[in-house]
């Protein structure tokens, strides 16, 4: 451990801390920067970190320099203001200044920087400012402005060392040196567009949010990605019931400080024109109140076959077994929702809950076999999440049968052919626990309303249940306690860390 003092304040780290970080510790935020994150090499370049170190002649760069028993280090001095100033003043000399029309106003280090540490009196004379090139497609999700580009090369660092694809790099020297794409490539990697939540100015933009809305307008919630079973933490941006992008949220346990650009294009789904927002009564659409009459019409007698998903909630699969009572319950289609992964983050299981099917102790079943289960099926089926009658076995199966019911988001195979639908809602429009491919619960909670007359899946089950014997849930607190005691998961499912448990409680 080392022992030293930071603006005054005695402070002790482990040994090899940077003097970024215990800095970061000792004021209760970031010195200003550009170059620095940390899930980065350090590159030291934009020199904004520098700090008064005691006894050294000159500023220290604090990212690149390891903290030193009995330093007296001083981050708010005279000198470091002027240091401070100057680099943005230096950044200033060429910049647009376009900030009206920029997408990074309102979250930009640039502005934020200098609202902090710059608002002087130029002391640069220049005519002309240099030209670079602007509002360049670069790839598939990203559009480059060179001039608002700072050179803190994290990009470059990003496509080396992240997905090690090597798209970007500096080409030229002094006030022509700028970010480009090397000749003959696109940056059109699988992660491209976590260089545009890295750039602290707006230099790199994305192409689906861009002019989309202005970031000061929009509420953020924090959820977990549904796109595969890794469950990046992300943040959804919203406003108005309408999502507008997500950003990945870090956590070193899960996801570092990245997301894939497939995971962040789920949100779409939620607004998909499709959506189920009322109960359908073989195909017309009725009112909540008249669900009770239909219900008793095709499942008096409770149902004989319930079939899940691994797109449902813990919450949700738990309490799907008991509306099941002696009924097989099934987790789904075997198979279902298969992509291609790879090594970063992205899982070929493109579902956020299949470890919660097994932590639930419900198997999935293949095409061949779940058929045969419905048609074995003596009498009504409950099919909730998923649709599984888009794979051709499962909807000749349940073909021609007149007591399906359905909870579901949209109106696709298995909606069509069930005599009732009851329609659900969508992970960004409810609350809940997904456990990841490493078993990890994570929370999300709900971000926008649903569509329409569209309830939460928990309340629906709740519905459901055979009234006598059960104890119903009255409320999400209670079913998550149910839960975890019925799953003898040993951890609160209501109070889950930021970044996530095991079951048994671990961290
Ligand atoms: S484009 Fe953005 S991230 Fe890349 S070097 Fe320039 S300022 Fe940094
Ligand atoms: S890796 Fe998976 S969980 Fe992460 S952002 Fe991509 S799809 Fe979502
Ligand atoms: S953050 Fe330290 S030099 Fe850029």
């Amino acid at each position: 451990m080392a022992k030293l003092t930071i603006d005054g304040s005695a402070i002790e780290v482990a040994d090899g801390t940077s003097l970024f970080d215990a800095c970061r510790l000792a004021r209760g935020e970031a010195l200003p920067h550009f170059c620095y994150h940390p899930d980065l090499s350090i590159a030291g370049v934009c020199r904004l970190c520098q700090v008064e170190v005691e006894g050294m002649p000159k500023l220290t760069i604090a990212c690149n320099t390891s903290v030193r028993e009995g330093m007296v280090v001083h981050t708010r001095s005279e000198k470091v203001r002027n240091a401070a100033q100057q680099i943005l003043e230096m950044h200033l000399i060429n910049h647009p200044v376009d900030c009206p029309i920029c997408d990074q106003a309102g979250e930009c280090g640039l502005q934020n920087q200098y609202m902090n540490y710059g608002l002087y009196d130029s002391q640069v004379a220049q005519g002309d400012k240099v030209l670079k090139a602007k509002a360049q497609v670069i790839g598939p999700h990203v559009i480059l402005d060179k001039e608002r580009c700072v050179l803190c090369s994290r990009c470059v660092r990003f496509c080396n060392e992240v997905t090690k694809t090597g798209e970007l790099g500096i080409f030229n020297r002094g006030d022509r040196a700028e970010i480009g794409v090397a000749p003959g490539r696109e940056l059109d990697n699988a992660y491209s567009v976590n260089t545009v939540d890295i750039c602290p100015v707006g230099a790199l933009t994305s192409r689906d949010f861009r002019f989309q809305k202005r970031v000061w307008m929009l509420k953020s919630t924090d959820s977990v990605c549904p796109g595969c079973a890794t469950g990046c933490n992300v943040r959804i941006d919203h406003e108005a019931g309408r999502i507008y992008r997500l950003k990945p949220r870090r956590n070193a346990k899960v996801n570092g400080s990245w997301m894939c650009d497939e995971g962040r294009l789920t949100y779409k789904t939620v607004h998909e024109a499709d959506r189920l927002g009322d109960p359908l009564w073989r195909g017309q659409t009725v009112t909540w109140a008249e669900v009770p009459n239909h219900l008793a019409t095709v499942a008096a007698g409770g149902f004989a076959l319930v079939i899940g998903s691994a797109h449902l909630s813990l919450e949700e699969l738990a309490l799907l077994k008991q509306v099941a009572g002696a009924a097989p319950v099934s987790g789904g289609l075997a198979g279902s929702d298969m992509g291609t992964g790879d090594d970063i983050l992205l899982s070929a299981d493109r579902t956020p809950n299949r470890r919660g099917l097994a932590l639930a102790g419900l198997g999935e079943h293949g095409a061949a076999e779940l058929a045969a289960l419905i048609r074995a099926a003596r009498g009504a089926i409950l099919v909730h999440g998923g649709d599984p009658a888009a794979a051709p076995e499962i909807a000749g199966a349940l073909n021609g049968r007149d007591n399906v019911v359905y909870v579901g988001t949209h109106r696709r195979a298995t909606a069509q052919l069930a005599a009732l639908v009851l329609p659900g809602s969508m992970w960004a429009e409810k609350a809940g626990v997904f456990a990841n491919r490493q078993g990890r619960l994570q929370a999300f909670a709900q971000a926008v309303a649903r569509p329409g007359n569209a309830r939460e899946d928990w309340r629906v089950l709740a519905d459901l249940l055979p009234r006598g014997g059960q104890t119903i849930p009255t409320s999400l607190k209670a079913l998550r306690a149910a839960t975890a005691a019925q799953l003898a998961l040993n951890v609160d499912l209501d109070r889950l860390p930021a970044d996530g448990a095991l079951p048994g409680g671990e961290a």
